[in-house]
């Protein structure tokens, strides 16, 4: 990897840049979180397609990054209580998430060590975990407890009998796991990731929406999707007036972590959309589309002022709407952050997205042992109206031909509608891929696609460790 050569620049985008566009902002300044940039040129090239369709690759994925990396599985308040499990299942294996009667949480193995049935296939409080097959029995703790045939069974050893436990570390009341007894601690991996997140109070949010959604798709051509924000052009062409795609930055926070930061209300030099739409008019279909700016509809209650900035109006309307929505003052707020998106992710598979506004998370994971099919979950964190502690939001799998855009769930949001436009792409690239044979390639961009790269790039690390 090689860090930004000032000699060998990476091509800018035409247009300003992201620090420009912050650095025109009305006061409050923008604060450091905004102000980090850390390009890095990870080359250009080429990108096997077999890495989304060989099951060879994906066998060695499994092995060498599934069990060896962190992996997000629920929050803490979904388990609030002594006994509350919740099962976590990834690649073929299963993990039982128990909160202790001390507080803690363990992560337990959740196969039955008699004849391998899966103790629990949903969560749940449980007094003790009992295999619903033949009755044998471990307490919360994973300790050995009960066997029915206890006279059978010579070779059980009740202390060496235990379920196997998995390492586990929570942040920010996220509970996350790795199978890798010697992977290096979760927190060691993130760079300034949490110090970014704190400033956005992410200890402050709640769950606020959980949906998932099977997708024809390996699971790295899942993420990419919401690696890169130039698809916007053609995938949400509805967002090209009021999109700054051309000046969107990208960083490496550190090897597991990236980021993008995106503008809105700003107009892109390359295809600003009609030319002849007035910032008004753009204001407008920021908001009747929906946006950072506002929920889909919204009257423009006050215009424009003379003076006033599209990117400064649409700030202040997300600025007032969150004020009434939390009972906060975000007036010591900068506009960039309620209206930019921070996306972030945590390789190799948990978006937990900054900003102030509505935090956007993904968790994606291959549906089982299916290499071409992915699980891909959406949920939404926003900060808790003061005073208040909301309920985690219940998690739902959208069934095959429901659509995002018409889950309840989402209450109108334009996300929805979003999110079914990424969708749209999966299955189509992952026939792409397989269509290019063993021996096809891809181009990536050196800047746009830069986190992609970057996923690519630690797969092939943890393959070599
Ligand atoms: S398989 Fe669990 S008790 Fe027999
Ligand atoms: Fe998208």
């Amino acid at each position: 990897m090689k860090n930004f050569d000032p000699a060998d620049p990476i091509a800018k985008a035409p247009g300003i840049t992201y620090q420009e566009v912050i650095d025109q902002d009305v006061d409050p300044p923008a604060p450091a979180v905004s102000r980090y940039h850390n390009p890095v040129d990870l080359g250009v090239q080429p990108i096997k397609a077999s890495n989304y369709t060989s099951r060879e690759y994906f066998l060695k994925e499994i092995d060498k990054v599934w069990l060896k990396t962190w992996q997000y599985t629920c929050r803490e308040e979904e388990i609030p209580n002594p006994g509350d499990t919740y099962v976590f299942d990834l690649v073929g294996r299963s993990v039982l998430i128990v909160r202790q009667p001390d507080g803690t949480i363990k992560a337990l193995q959740n196969v039955c060590l008699h004849r391998g049935r899966k103790l629990a296939t949903h969560g749940g409080c449980k007094r003790q975990l009992r295999c619903p097959y033949h009755g044998f029995v471990w307490g919360i703790d994973g300790s050995f407890q009960h066997n029915p045939f206890e006279w059978d069974f010579p070779q059980i050893e009740k202390e060496s009998f235990g379920l196997p436990e998995l390492r586990l570390e929570t942040w920010a009341g996220f509970i996350f796991i790795n199978f890798d007894p010697d992977a290096k601690p979760f927190l060691s991996l993130l760079g300034d990731y949490p110090e970014h997140m704190e400033h956005f109070r992410i200890n402050d949010c709640y769950k606020a929406l959980h949906l998932g959604k099977v997708v024809d798709a390996n699971w790295k051509a899942v993420a990419e999707a919401f690696l890169e924000s130039s698809h916007v052009v053609a995938t949400h062409a509805q967002a090209v007036p009021y999109s700054g795609y051309d000046q969107v930055q990208y960083d490496l926070i550190s090897d597991h972590v990236t980021r993008f930061v995106v503008p809105l209300g700003v107009i892109s030099e390359a295809w600003s959309g009609p030319e002849h739409l007035s910032d008004e008019q753009r204001v407008r279909l920021a908001l009747t589309n929906g946006s950072r700016g506002g929920p889909p509809g919204r009257d423009l209650a006050k215009s424009i002022k003379p003076g006033q900035t599209m990117r400064n109006y649409l700030a202040q309307m997300a600025r007032e709407n969150l004020e009434r929505e939390t009972g906060y003052d975000f007036s010591d707020l900068s506009d960039g952050e309620f209206v930019d998106g921070f996306s972030y992710d945590l390789f190799p598979n948990t978006h937990i997205w900054g900003g102030f506004t509505v935090k956007i998370c993904y968790r994606i994971r291959p549906l089982g042992l299916d290499h071409e099919r992915s699980l891909m979950e959406i949920f939404l964190m926003k900060i808790k109206p003061k005073g208040t502690n909301p309920p985690p939001a219940q998690y739902r799998l959208l069934g095959p031909d429901e659509a995002l855009g018409d889950a309840p769930e989402f209450n109108g949001s334009y996300l929805g509608g979003l999110l079914d436009q990424d969708v749209a792409n999966m299955g189509p690239q992952q026939e792409g891929l397989r269509a290019l044979g063993p021996d096809g390639e891809l181009t990536f961009g050196r800047y746009t696609d830069m986190r992609c790269r970057n996923l690519h790039r630690m797969v092939e690390q943890y393959l070599a460790s």
